[in-house]
């Protein structure tokens, strides 16, 4: 059993993952000593995977696509936002021996617009593109800001409906589909769809984005993405991706591990200072 501390994401694809860079400068940072690898596990060997990992004296596990969900099943019991969500992203070993399963995309996302890029929440009106797994996961944090209200809109318009009724005790959301936002405004639209990866873009109306509004994608990559460019062509004060919610995503789990706080800012400027726009 090795003496130093060792984490790992699992994920299936593997290879393009920032996390053992962005963990490895957190532990620099914060003089933690632990290793932090990335492993290719597809969803049929997850389980197993995780087993083994944490009976060989692993510490931690993060889960990315397509495992959150397994992940999810995995944990013996979840934080209050990971058991909503349906999606776990953090596994952590607690000193009984039980894996405890949080997902901290959604405090992740809010940091970023919040504390890092000073976009308010409160009493705000937002609109989240998309109803599928990204989407859910960043429901519970989003509502908890107290917006003054919270449109999700999907391709498939029962799939939003259903969500938003899922999430009706938190707060004011409804669900639709893209027809229905004809002569509506938002001052946040969040992109959760799958779409902005293979370039592609929701139907959206002119108009769509209020004065002074921002927008968001949870994605991201070494290009602007096809959503971060509308929200240029639309106005946004702000248009940005979703790199300051991967590393705030991180920093929290890295938080839960350690009980360590690293700094992020330094994080996210050093790896925007490496992307070619
Ligand atoms: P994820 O875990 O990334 O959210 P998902 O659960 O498969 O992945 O959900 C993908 C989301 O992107 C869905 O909301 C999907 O819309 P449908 O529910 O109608 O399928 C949305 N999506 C994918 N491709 C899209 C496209 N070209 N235009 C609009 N929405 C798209």
């Amino acid at each position: 059993m090795s003496l130093i501390d060792r984490y790992a994401v699992f994920g299936h694809p593997i290879k393009h993952s920032k996390s053992p860079r962005i963990h490895g400068l957190f532990a620099e940072q914060t003089e933690q000593v632990l290793e932090y690898t990335a492993q290719d596990v597809p969803a049929e060997h997850f389980s197993t995977v995780a087993e083994k990992f944490f009976h060989d004296g692993g510490k931690g596990l993060n889960c990315t696509v397509p495992l959150k969900e397994l992940a999810w099943s995995y944990a013996d019991y979840r934080t209050e936002r990971a058991q909503l969500s349906k999606a776990v992203n953090t596994l952590a070993l607690q000193t009984d021996g039980a894996i405890l399963g949080d997902n901290t995309d959604g405090v992740g996302l809010v940091t970023d617009l919040t504390t890092n890029n000073a976009i308010s929440l409160f009493g705000i009106r937002i609109l989240v593109l998309g109803a599928g797994g990204a989407s859910r996961g960043i429901l519970t944090p989003i509502l908890g800001q107290s917006p003054k209200t919270l449109v999700i809109a999907n391709r498939t318009a029962d799939k939003a409906v259903k969500l938003a009724a899922e999430f009706h005790a938190n707060g004011p959301v409804t669900g639709c589909g893209f027809d229905a936002l004809e002569n509506q405004q938002f001052d946040l639209i969040l992109n959760a769809t799958s779409a902005s990866l293979s370039g592609q873009l929701p139907p959206l109306p002119a108009g769509l984005l209020a004065e002074g509004g921002n927008c968001y994608d949870l994605a991201y990559g070494n290009e602007p993405t096809a959503f971060v460019r509308w929200g240029l062509e639309n106005h946004a004060v702000k248009s940005l991706d979703g790199l300051g919610m991967l590393v705030e995503q991180a920093a929290e789990a890295f938080f839960i591990w350690r009980g360590v706080r690293p700094r992020t800012q330094p994080v996210i400027e050093l790896l925007n200072s490496e992307r070619p726009f």
